[in-house]
């Protein structure tokens, strides 16, 4: 879960590598590095702690060069420190290599190379693979390299260069993403779009088991065992700007303002508001295999989950068909009860997440249907399910999901709507109401978005709390877990997420006059039991800050604090709910201090187990 970014062209390699990582820092930030190539040289520089570290190293000691590749690592083995930074380098420093992903049988390898006679100089996972790369080079770093991965086991994406082979960087992908941007005098490998996109929008994904060996203006893909790969660019029509922070403090703010554009986006060339129909182009599934499922999995993580959470009540209630929501990594590794009348969904924002993609092969190596609900066009996900439905959110960059979660939501209930017709369960005069309640939500999420400077007081008298609860029942429990989640990790405050009746079986402990409890209390069938909980929190002496359906006083009355949504119906309203959630979390850790984009510890796309 790092990310890599290489450059190969006629300008200097280095801007164009701080730039790239800068844009990839999201993926890991705890230290970072570049090696170039030079006069006959290669040189390295690296070092602890986020890019402007290694910036300021690379101006105290400018290398030179007009290829290279760079790392931004999230440290998986060996702790983040100058040494075990990347890129790391042969015994002799004629190859310098970067990687992503993890060799399970590094420990075997490195007694193995030891033995004989190589020199290691961190306790990373990825400096095996150098040393095996100097083991086998005769003159072809391809050629070592397709050699030394024979012998790995694990994920990787890797690029390397090679002292007596100039011109050259020779990549190669298992599990972990690595794109080639192409463009007329220079060639790029990234990690992901966004940090490309500026420079070009033809690229090609690299696929698992696939080395690549990329000139400024010739790429070459073989297969591990060397088959040589044909391989098309793919053209990508993400605007540049949105890759950038556009006048806002922080991605997770812009991200949040994005999300009424967002859905808008994502909703309107996939209905006919007025017949009802729904359609997404790459879904694959025929209307006899959506009525032959008996049940459907969702499996996520994190953020994803909870929009697939959100999917369970749905799809219930309107589709009538069974469903479970399953942790991918739980999933995975139970030895699930899964057959060909299972439908498993797939949710992912970057579609790269390892324990999604394990939930995935498992279940179809049991012989379930997959599709997968994801944001990344090529991201593994897309390409390991029978079909894929994408959220037009967007490249998110901010480290907490926000517009992903949202757009997924939009997708899982239209994905409802047209289960409900295919089944026979949703009568067609319910059904355009429900696509006309979806219609409504990007302007009422902007009425929601107007009420930002109320939030932001409202976090002023927050934000030194050490703990808070959260709230919900019904579609409401998925939004009080995002809530939570969503605070925890941009603030560092604890949280938990309850569905508001367990409260009383544990949680309701924890109340007293110095905890803040959110409550998700709109308008709906559990209304008044919502209302009850209240009762329940204030008379513990908790603090109640509720979300409310606009010209409610109920709620009012019982509540502290207030914040109102629009009034909608009860399967739209999370898109709209999560909205003052996100915001409250953004100002609460905007007001601690925090690294908003880049909470301590985590990573985008956590592409490790
Ligand atoms: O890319 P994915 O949606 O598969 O990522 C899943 C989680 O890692 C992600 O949602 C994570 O929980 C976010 N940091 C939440 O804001």
């Amino acid at each position: 879960m790092c990310g890599i970014f290489g450059y190969i062209g006629k300008s200097e390699a280095v801007p164009f590598i701080v730039e790239g990582l800068k844009k990839l820092e999201y993926r890991g930030y705890d230290s970072a590095g570049v090696a170039t190539y030079e006069h006959g040289r290669i040189f390295v520089s690296k070092c602890e702690g986020k890019i402007a570290e290694l910036e300021e190293l690379l101006t105290d000691k400018p290398i030179g060069g007009e290829m290279g590749i760079g790392h931004t690592r999230w440290a998986t083995h060996g702790s983040p420190s100058d040494v075990n930074s990347h890129p790391h380098t042969s015994c002799d420093g004629k190859i310098a290599l970067v990687h992503n992903g993890i060799i399970e049988n590094y420990l075997e390898l490195r007694r193995k190379l030891s033995e004989e006679g190589h020199k290691f100089k961190s306790t990373t996972d990825t400096e095996v693979i150098v040393h095996l790369v100097e083991k086998y080079y005769k003159g072809d770093l391809e050629k070592a390299m397709r050699q030394a991965l024979q012998e790995v086991t694990g994920s990787y994406a890797i690029a390397a260069i090679c002292e007596q082979e100039p011109g050259k960087i020779v990549c190669a992908r298992k599990g972990s993403p690595l794109i080639v941007g192409l463009s007329d005098n220079e060639a790029f490998i990234s990690s992901d779009i966004p940090a490309i996109i500026k420079y070009t929008s033809k690229v090609i994904y690299l696929e698992d088991e696939e080395v690549a060996t990329i000139q400024r203006k010739k790429i070459q893909i073989s297969t591990l065992d060397g088959k040589p790969v044909k391989r098309k660019p793919t053209l990508i029509s993400w605007d540049p700007e949105s890759a950038e922070k556009g006048g806002y403090a922080h991605f997770m703010l812009k991200e949040i303002h994005e999300q009424p554009g967002a859905i808008r986006k994502t909703i309107a060339h996939r209905v006919n508001v007025d017949s009802a129909k729904v359609h997404f182009d790459e879904l694959n599934l025929e209307p006899k295999e959506i009525r032959h499922f008996n049940r459907i999995i969702f499996t996520a993580c994190g953020t994803s989950w909870h929009a697939a959470l959100v999917g369970e009540y749905l799809m219930e209630r309107y589709a009538k068909i069974p469903v479970e929501v399953e942790y991918a990594a739980e999933f995975r590794y139970r030895e699930p009860i899964v057959d060909d009348k299972t439908l498993l969904i797939a949710v992912s924002q970057s579609g790269e997440t390892a324990d999604t993609l394990g939930a995935v092969w498992e279940a179809k190596a049991r012989g379930a249907k997959v599709i997968s609900i994801c944001n990344v066009v090529g991201s593994s996900l897309a390409r390991e399910s029978h079909g894929v439905i994408y959220t037009d959110a967007g490249p998110e960059i901010g480290v907490a999901s926000t517009k992903a979660f949202t757009t997924q939501l939009a997708v899982i209930y239209l994905l409802t709507v047209l289960f409900g017709q295919v089944r026979k369960t949703l009568p067609q005069a319910k059904a355009i109401q429900m696509i006309n309640n979806l219609m409504e939500i990007p302007d009422k999420m902007e009425r929601v978005l107007a009420k930002e400077a109320d939030v932001e007081k409202l976090s002023e008298k927050f934000y030194n709390s050490t703990n808070a609860l959260y709230l919900g029942r019904g579609k409401g429990f998925p939004v009080a877990l995002e809530g939570a989640l969503k605070l925890k990790e941009v603030s560092y405050i604890h949280a938990e997420g309850y569905p508001a009746a367990e409260m009383k079986h544990g949680p309701i402990a924890l109340i007293d006059k110095n905890m803040p409890v959110v409550v998700l209390a709109m308008h709906g069938r559990r209304y008044d039991k919502i209302l009850g909980n209240i009762e329940e929190v204030k008379a513990r002496g908790g603090i109640v800050i509720a979300i409310a359906s606009e010209g409610d006083q109920m709620v009012k009355e019982k509540a502290d604090e207030i914040i109102y949504i629009p009034a909608s119906t009860e399967a739209v309203s999370p898109m709209l709910a999560v909205v003052p959630l996100q915001l409250f979390a953004y100002y609460i850790a905007v007001k601690r201090g925090c690294h908003v984009d880049q909470p301590r510890n985590l990573a985008k796309s956590v592409t490790v187990e």
